[in-house]
């Protein structure tokens, strides 16, 4: 595996994997590495014949007072890890080489609507850092697909939206969550976590699970969403929120629950425990109502 760290160097890899016909993927990640990038890491070998992954702890996603400063690097780790699985490259830039204007000089890219809601409210300025560093990450690494894990699902949304309006030549590729074996979601982040609150962590899961049942049984969706909060909160995790949204869109679904697209569903929710922010998601598809199904049945 190739370690990189010049956006010059990349690009002449990247132009010969071309002109050799090669269909390159891209995995980018803060670091930190654990089995849920592995599992995107797979999902690019089935996508393409070339893997780039790249690690970057991106300042502008990072808000005042958050753990900027305290993320985990580990490249060493992490670049032996790639390696083992098959990574072609890895690019490492420095901070310097992704802005050499200096964080605030630099150009941004807003997906509105998408980006101030649920994580982007609790995070401002959260999504337009994850939108600046992938479009650039995208066009220093011109690959035909990039992969990006199911957890963050906001933020693959945010950079579906992104990659639409901007007609990049992508394909964005979602990857399922990888659990560790009692359910908590895998994250760079769960590295925070006391003995203590290791054991509380997996609640978030399960009152999600519970959350899902509850609407397939009929619950309504404020009712659920009020249930899952207060469960989430005699855990002893401090909710930050928890919401049934329409999959394509994260928009609220239409109460009556009627429409195609108001039953294929995604519960979202994210939780503070001690130093770590925890977020989590399960999709829940609802049966198509009778009347829906048999439309000449209809009263
Ligand atoms: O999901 C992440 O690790 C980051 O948000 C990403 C996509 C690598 C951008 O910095």
């Amino acid at each position: 595996m190739q370690r990189i760290e010049r956006i010059s160097q990349l690009r002449r890899q990247r132009a010969d994997w071309r002109q050799a016909g090669l269909r390159v993927a891209l995995v980018p990640t803060m670091g930190n590495l654990h089995a849920g990038h592995l599992s995107l890491i797979r999902a690019a070998a089935e996508q393409a014949d070339r893997i780039i992954a790249t690690i970057f702890v991106n300042p502008l996603q990072f808000g005042a007072g958050e753990d900027f400063a305290a993320y985990p690097r580990t490249l060493e780790r992490d670049s032996d890890m790639l390696r083992d699985a098959g990574c072609d490259l890895l690019f490492a830039p420095t901070e310097t080489e992704v802005y050499p204007r200096g964080r605030e000089r630099q150009t941004f890219i807003e997906v509105p609507g998408l980006s101030e809601q649920l994580c982007g409210a609790s995070r401002p300025g959260h999504f337009r850092g994850v939108a600046t560093v992938v479009a650039k990450l995208l066009n220093m690494t011109q690959p035909e697909v990039a992969i990006f894990g199911e957890k963050d699902f906001q933020q693959l949304l945010v950079i579906r939206r992104m990659v639409a309006d901007l007609n990049l030549p992508v394909e964005v590729v979602g990857a399922p969550i990888v659990r560790e074996p009692d359910g908590l979601a895998m994250s760079s982040r769960n590295g925070y976590l006391s003995a203590a609150e290791r054991a509380i962590a997996p609640r978030l899961q399960a009152s999600l699970v519970a959350a899902v049942g509850r609407l397939r049984a009929g619950a309504g969706l404020a009712e659920v969403e009020r249930e899952t909060l207060q469960a989430l909160a005699e855990a002893g995790l401090a909710p930050d929120y928890v919401s049934i949204r329409r999959r394509h869109d994260l928009a609220v679904p239409d109460p009556s629950l009627r429409g195609a697209e108001d039953r294929a569903l995604i519960m979202l929710a994210a939780a503070r425990l001690g130093r770590a922010r925890l977020i989590d998601n399960l999709a829940c598809d609802l049966e198509s109502p009778l009347a829906d199904l048999t439309p000449n049945l209809r009263p």
